[in-house]
């Protein structure tokens, strides 16, 4: 995406006139004054050039002897970084000193009169020569200065934009914007809670919201029909490349709606916003794919669709083999699923390589082969029968030479590292077109999955998800929920559902996750209590925000679109949170802070 040549309105005063950025043929002969920093300066004996750098861009300054009279010493001292205001005419280059590179290359501004508005130490890093060299503590901890970084400031004003457009497509379709609390109690949303002590209540806290899940459910009850919030969400989570400790979504609610209306009214807000800020064009409405098709076709409830190398189910084949690694899968309840990566030219090393990276992903082992004949090459080639072979080679769809991979294992397993080795295949067989843009709905989600260690059921969105059709507690790993995911390439953007709009239902739902009437009651009661006051049918979606600027900027990490982040470890380094606090607070909140850091 490019920039839009943007100029805010600017009324001059004692600093500025003109920004850097407007120094062009229309301003030639003029009198202007500019005012920024210091971007660089090369000083040529007589002659001293700055670069000046604001907002919109640089602009050559050149201080001359004859014109600059006093601001020609200055110009001298002058030091990357520094603040400036000049005055001075605007001229055109002559040819051989025009610099292409830049919007304003064919002007600068003969300084005659300068104030140096701040004096700047020198930096720990070279503001411009952008590149990932620096390293991101230290660009964290000067992020005043990494902000100064075109690539930064393009981030933060595309990301503006983006949230302008949203703003405005959901404020046309009717949707207020209305804040919700920070300081509140749990949402259950699959994270840890961020905790803060009450000090009028020694002992109890709020909880800051992982969502506004449950305040946007009671603007509903409250009647408010249409609503949306660009707000902060806080889970204590893992850091992972697109997950942030506090992250922004879009979060929107509708009442009176059903599936289709909430998919209707976000395909459309995609298109317009994608439209407004030069994003990918939509083609609507957008595919949809079932949950488990997604999963037995892709491996993953969110496909990146722009490639194919799709996961083939192989168990059928191998019900009666001799393998022993598969047989033993198959008998404990397991699956063998492969895939065809096609023919390729791999050495040993990096065959030896993806059995590692498998492993690696929790798979117990890999099995590679290349088709040859009506057979396989490939060390396991030996354990399988000959019509096994062939058997297999048929529903891979294999080639001459096709390199086939299989795992055996519990289907989440083989399915988690077939998924991920699809991705790592494509990107190293570069079978991903870049110029690709694939969006696509996931539906017919599962209620719940079943959570082995703690021996329940828990819910696949959020337990205020409301199920198709009747709903049986004790038939709860059959249940389908009205729920939704939009996927962009292999990413999770957003997610949503209709609610439970039944207070009797929910209480239901709430038992067959393990949360008892009386727990339901302590935890939920005030939700539980609304939905006996005429709750409307209702659904929404939330979108991470900082994915969605990520992707349209094909950044590495939601890291580079948020103005403060927090690093990989979930700490600020500008600021040093978390840090230590004093006794006296502690003592003032009723805690007392064990084999802690002290302040
Ligand atoms: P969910 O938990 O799926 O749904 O979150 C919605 C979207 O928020 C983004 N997201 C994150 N982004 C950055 N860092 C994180 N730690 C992080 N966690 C989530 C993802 C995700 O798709 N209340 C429901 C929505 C609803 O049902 O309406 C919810 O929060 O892009
Ligand atoms: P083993 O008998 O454990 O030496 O395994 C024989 C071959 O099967 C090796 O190439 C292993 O990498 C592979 N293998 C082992 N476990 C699995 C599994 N669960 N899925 C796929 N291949 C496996």
């Amino acid at each position: 995406m490019s920039a839009e040549p943007d100029f805010p309105a600017l009324r001059a005063n004692r600093y500025r006139d003109l920004w850097c950025g407007q120094v062009l043929d229309d301003r030639v002969d003029t009198e202007a004054r500019v005012a920024g920093w210091v971007h660089r300066r090369r000083d040529h004996g007589g002659l001293v050039f700055i670069d000046l750098r604001d907002r919109t861009g640089l602009v050559q300054l050149v201080f001359d002897p004859d014109d600059a009279g006093q601001a020609f010493e200055l110009g001298h001292r002058l030091r990357s970084e520094d603040v400036l205001s000049v005055a001075g005419r605007i001229v055109r280059r002559s040819p051989e000193t025009v610099n292409p590179e830049l919007p304003t290359g064919e002007f600068e501004l003969r300084v005659s009169e300068a104030d140096l508005l701040a004096d700047a130490e020198t930096p720990p890093f070279e503001i411009e020569g952008f590149s990932g060299e620096v390293n991101e503590d230290m660009r964290l901890r000067h992020r005043y200065l990494d902000l100064r970084r075109e690539r930064v400031r393009h981030a933060i004003e595309v990301r503006h934009r983006v949230a302008k457009a949203l703003r405005d497509f959901l404020t046309d379709e009717g949707f207020y914007e209305i804040e919700t609390p920070m300081l509140s109690r749990s949402t259950p949303e699959g994270a840890r809670d961020f905790l803060v002590p009450s000090r009028r209540e020694p002992g109890s806290f709020y909880a800051l919201p992982q969502s506004p899940q449950l305040f946007k459910q009671l603007l509903m009850i409250g009647g408010f029909e249409r609503y949306f919030q660009i707000v902060r969400c806080f889970r204590d989570e893992d850091q992972r490349a697109d997950r942030q400790p506090d992250f922004t979504q879009l979060d929107v609610e509708m009442s009176f709606v059903g599936v289709e209306d909430v998919l209707d009214l976000n395909e459309r807000l995609l298109a317009a916003v994608f439209e407004r800020v030069g994003g990918p064009r939509l083609e609507l409405p957008l595919a949809r794919i079932g949950y488990d098709e997604a999963l037995s076709r892709y491996g993953t409830d969110r496909p990146d669709l722009r490639f194919g190398l799709e996961l083939t189910e192989l168990t059928d084949l191998l019900a009666a083999t001799e393998f022993k690694v598969f047989r033993g899968v198959i008998e404990s309840g397991g699956v063998v699923k492969g895939l065809n990566a096609g023919a390729r030219d791999v050495p040993r090393s990096v065959l030896d390589g993806f059995i590692g990276r498998a492993q690696e992903l929790g798979a117990k082992g890999l099995v590679w082969a290349f088709r040859e004949g009506d057979g396989w090459r490939s060390p396991t080639a030996k354990f399988l029968a000959d019509d096994e072979l062939r058997a297999l080679n048929e529903r891979l769809g294999a080639g001459e030479g096709d390199l086939l991979l299989v795992v055996a294992d519990r289907p989440e397993v083989a399915n988690a590292v077939l998924a991920q080795l699809r991705v790592e295949l494509a990107e190293r067989f570069e079978l991903i077109d870049l110029a690709a843009e694939a969006f696509c709905w996931v539906v017919d989600w599962p209620m719940f999955a079943w959570n082995a260690d703690e021996e329940r059921w828990d819910p696949l969105h959020h337990p205020f998800t409301a199920p198709a059709g009747e709903f049986d507690p004790a038939r709860a790993g059959e249940a389908r929920a009205l729920a939704y995911d939009v996927v962009w390439n292999g990413q999770e953007m957003g997610g949503g559902s209709i609610r439970i709009s039944d207070p009797e239902l929910q209480e239901r739902v709430f038992e067959a996750i393990g949360i008892g009437p009386e727990q339901a009651r302590e935890r939920f009661g005030f939700l539980l209590d609304a939905l006996k006051y005429g709750a409307p049918p209702h659904g929404g979606i939330a979108y991470g925000l900082d994915r969605i600027v990520q992707r349209l900027l094909h950044a590495d990490s939601i890291r580079e679109v948020i103005a403060f982040p927090k690093s990989a470890s979930g700490a600020d380094p500008l600021t040093g949170a978390p840090a230590p606090v004093d006794d006296a607070q502690l003592r003032e909140l009723g805690l007392a802070a064990r084999g802690a850091r002290r302040a």
